[in-house]
């Protein structure tokens, strides 16, 4: 087989490679996956931090181009090989570069697992709080900090959180996962709509919706884009394999585009509500001070709290909330070792049982890391960040746009981009072709040199984020 020719055999693994029932379940899946810490407490944050409007707006540019195009090559580059991304790529050819290409993709899901649980650690812990009836407490300004900082407080509700991802992985319930999101989505929507509501209708909030909405060029910096086109690949799930994977499990009849549409607009949808939710609570409770917008992870934390404290009913609305946060975040964080775990199993013939101790212990090493790294590891900085920050840095700002690149130098130079048209039209129209022939060969390079290079300047302390 020459390097151009596709084996779209799968894998000789023994098993049999199952499929999602059909659109709907495709699309539940997905947004089941993409729907989690990313939109309720990272996009806020990012958000408050890096200009409000126009950060809104890059993003959402980013994402109907750049994503759009990312997500329907990784999908239909799934879908044509039947492959993971490490087979994927190694399906078109066996030489370092396409070894390399699958396994940066791969090994983003494992580095993101453990920080992941940590934040997921500190939802348990809120949501532990709110059943013991301590909303007013919560809502005090020191309390986030008090708790991350103290001893081994975290890294107990970290390690609670991290144990029950791999129970679930040991138990393989996939499914279960799947309907959880199907229960779990709508209350979301719903609750996080109540929210908002409420968080917008507070005296002063209105500055925060206008701070949320209205682009104001003032606040631009190159920051902006750097740190938008980031959280458009966390979100989205783009450039870490997820969607290699599955495109894999996606029948031929499903129709790539509006799947992809589909996805983008939940998402999306509750990445904002999530903004709506927290960015007018910082003016109305912290009168829109600068150092609150500038909170970074803390963010979600520090506001919701006060919100909650200010409402009549605010330990029952706390309890749904962290609730709900709680299960989004369990599902995401589920799908992404469920992806390392396959990935043993796939790449070394791992038994299921020993991928998923491997996967454990990857969690709990680095993931412990990040949880003490704000407490009696706080000494340690890694380039100026804390632990935490610097795996979100080094997955997001350097090793997704290095995998996005590795996509589209498979799509462009290798599959080319005929392949990927061909198999996007087996289910359907391809509508927007020509768009997607345009970002893939222009715009998508440009941005990942932008992102690459200014992560680089930000290592060397030439910008800041
Ligand atoms: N997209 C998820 C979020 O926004 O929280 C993060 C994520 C979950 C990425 C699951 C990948 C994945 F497989």
């Amino acid at each position: 087989m020459t390097e151009n020719e596709t084996n779209t055999k799968p894998p000789h693994t023994g098993k049999r490679r199952s499929t999602f029932s059909g659109k709907l379940g495709y699309v539940l899946a997905v947004a089941g996956s993409a729907v989690g810490l990313g939109n309720i407490w990272r996009f806020p944050y990012l958000a408050a931090k890096y200009g409000g409007g126009i950060f809104l707006l890059t993003y959402l540019i980013l994402m109907l181009t750049f994503g759009y195009a990312l997500i329907v090559s990784e999908t239909a580059l799934g879908r044509m090989t039947k492959r993971s991304p490490v087979g994927a790529f190694q399906a078109f050819g066996k030489k370092l570069p396409f070894k390399l290409g699958g396994w940066v993709n791969a090994v983003i899901p494992m580095l993101i697992v453990p920080y992941y649980s940590v934040i997921g650690g500190w939802v348990t812990k809120y949501l532990f709080e709110y059943l013991r009836g301590s909303t007013e407490a919560l809502a005090q300004d020191d309390y986030f900090t008090g708790f991350i900082s103290d001893g081994f407080s975290a890294e107990l509700w970290f390690l609670l959180f991290s144990f029950i991802v791999v129970a679930v992985l040991f138990a393989g319930v996939k499914h279960g996962v799947e309907r959880v999101s199907k229960v779990m989505m709508p209350l979301l929507v719903i609750l996080a709509v109540f929210v908002a509501g409420y968080s917008m209708t507070r005296p002063g909030a209105l500055e925060g919706v206008r701070y949320f909405l209205i682009p104001n060029f003032d606040n631009f910096s190159w920051m902006t884009v750097v740190a938008a086109m980031g959280q458009m690949f966390y979100s989205l799930s783009i450039a870490m394999g997820i969607l290699y994977t599955y495109g894999s499990y996606m029948k031929k009849e499903v129709d790539i585009e509006q799947s992809t549409k589909q996805v983008e607009v939940f998402d999306t949808a509750i990445a904002m509500l999530a903004g709506l939710m927290i960015i007018p609570a910082v003016f109305a409770f912290s009168g829109g001070n600068p150092d609150t917008l500038q909170a970074g992870p803390s963010l979600m934390f520090i506001t919701i709290p006060k919100v909650f404290a200010s409402m009549g009913f605010g330990t029952g609305a706390g309890i749904i909330f962290f609730l709900l946060v709680l299960l989004a975040a369990l599902t995401s964080a589920i799908s992404l070792a469920e992806s390392g775990v396959s990935t043993f199993e796939d790449q070394f013939g791992f038994s299921r049982h020993k991928a998923t101790v491997l996967m454990g212990v990857i969690m709990v090493l680095f993931g412990s890391a990040s949880a003490l790294g704000f407490g009696v590891l706080d000494f340690v900085q890694v380039i100026g960040m804390s632990i935490l920050d610097f795996f979100d840095f080094l997955t997001n700002s350097l090793m997704m746009p290095l995998a996005a690149l590795a996509t589209c130098l498979l799509v462009t130079r290798v599959a080319g981009l005929n392949k990927i048209m061909e198999e996007v039209e087996q289910s359907s129209g391809f509508k927007r072709k020509k768009m997607y022939c345009f970002f893939m060969k222009y715009l998508a390079p440009v941005c990942i040199v932008i992102i690459l290079l200014s992560s680089v300047a930000n290592v060397f302390g030439w910008i800041t984020m």
